[in-house]
C-alpha cells in the first residue's frame, strides 16, 4: 500500500501528491524496470510523454505490476509537432495504443508554442467530454498563456506542470494557479541533476531531520502544495524520493529554502522554446 497523501484536482479527481517522472529513461528494460520499482515503492502516479519515446515500456510495467489500472494515475502529453485540433486526436490514439490502456488519467499540452495551443486544448476538451481522459491540463504555461486559455476555452485545466525547484520557485505562477484552482506540478523538482543537491542549506536541514538533501527538497515541494514528479533510475533513490511523509519542515526551514531562490531557469523558457513548432 502507498502512504502518499492524496490531493483533489479542480474536477474532483484524486491524485497522489508525489509522482514518478520518466523523462530520459530509455524505452525497453530501463523504463520497464524503473516503473516496476517505482510502483513497488508505492508511487501511484507515472508521468510520461509521447516525446520521451518510452510509453510502451511504461504501459508494460503497469500491466505486469499486477496493480489494478484504476489505482494508477497515468499522465502523458501532446508533443509540439502534434499540436492542432485534428492532429491532437491522432497523437492521443497513438499514445493510448503504446501505453496499452483505454484511457489516461491526465493528458497535457506539453509546451504552449506560438499560436496553436488553444485549438490543441480544445481537442483535449473534446477528449475529456467524451470520457477518453479523466482530466486535462497544460505544461510550461506562463500566466499570459493561461489567461488566453481561460478566456477562450471552457474547461479549466486541472494542472500546470512547470519547471520548479529551489533555484526557481515560481511563486508568482503558483499564486496565480492557486487562485484559479489549477494544481501546480514541478518538473525538474531535483534540478535535473544539473545542480548540486549538497548545497549547505539542504545538507544542514538534512542533518536536522535525518533525511537526504533530495528528501528535504521534495518535502519542501509537498509543503508548498506543489506536486513533484522526481525521476530516477536508481532503485535506492526511487525509494528515497517517496519516503518524505514522516517528518515536517518548520516555517523557518521552509523560509531558508525559499531564500535559495534565484529565478534560475535550468531548461528552456516557454516563451522561446519553439522546438517542433513552425
Ligand atoms: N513538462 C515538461 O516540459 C517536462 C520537462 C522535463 C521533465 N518533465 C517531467 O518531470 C520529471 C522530473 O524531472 P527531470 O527528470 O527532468 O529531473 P529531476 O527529477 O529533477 O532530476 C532527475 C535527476 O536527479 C537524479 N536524482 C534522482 N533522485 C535523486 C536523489 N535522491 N539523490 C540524488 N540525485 C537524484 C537522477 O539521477 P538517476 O536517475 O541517475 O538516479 C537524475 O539525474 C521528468 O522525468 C518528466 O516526467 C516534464
Amino acid at each position: 500500500m502507498s502512504n502518499v497523501p492524496i490531493w483533489k484536482l479542480n474536477n474532483g479527481l484524486e491524485i497522489p501528491s508525489v509522482g514518478f517522472g520518466v523523462f530520459k529513461v530509455k524505452e525497453g528494460d530501463e523504463v520497464y524496470l524503473a516503473v516496476l520499482e517505482a510502483l513497488k515503492a508505492g508511487y501511484r502516479l507515472i508521468d510520461t510523454a509521447a516525446i520521451y519515446g518510452n510509453e510502451e515500456g511504461v504501459g508494460r510495467a503497469i500491466k505486469d505490476s499486477g496493480i489494478p489500472r484504476e489505482e494508477i494515475f497515468l499522465t502523458t502529453k501532446l508533443w509540439n509537432t502534434d499540436q492542432g485540433y485534428n492532429n491532437a486526436f491522432t497523437a492521443f490514439e497513438t499514445s493510448l495504443k503504446k501505453l496499452d490502456t483505454d484511457y489516461v488519467d491526465l493528458y497535457l499540452v506539453h509546451w504552449p508554442g506560438k499560436d496553436k495551443y488553444v485549438e490543441s486544448y480544445k481537442a483535449l476538451e473534446k477528449l475529456y467530454k467524451d470520457k477518453r481522459v479523466r482530466a486535462i491540463g497544460v505544461c510550461n504555461f506562463h500566466i499570459h498563456h493561461l489567461e488566453k486559455l481561460l478566456a477562450e476555452t471552457e474547461v479549466v485545466p486541472v494542472m500546470n506542470q512547470i519547471e520548479l525547484h529551489p533555484l526557481m520557485n515560481q511563486k508568482e505562477i503558483r499564486d496565480y494557479c492557486k487562485e484559479k484552482g489549477i494544481q501546480v506540478e514541478a518538473w525538474g523538482p531535483l534540478m535535473q541533476g544539473k545542480e548540486d543537491l549538497d548545497a549547505p542549506v539542504f545538507v544542514e536541514l538534512g542533518r536536522k531531520h535525518e533525511k537526504s538533501p533530495a528528501q528535504i527538497i521534495l518535502r519542501w515541494h509537498f509543503q508548498n502544495d506543489v506536486l513533484a514528479i522526481p525521476k530516477s533510475v536508481t532503485p535506492s533513490r526511487i525509494r528515497e524520493n517517496i519516503d518524505i511523509f514522516d517528518f515536517e519542515l518548520s516555517e523557518e526551514d521552509m523560509g531558508k529554502i525559499n531564500a535559495h531562490n534565484q529565478n534560475k531557469r535550468l531548461s528552456a523558457d516557454p516563451d522561446t522554446m519553439m522546438n517542433g513548432f513552425d
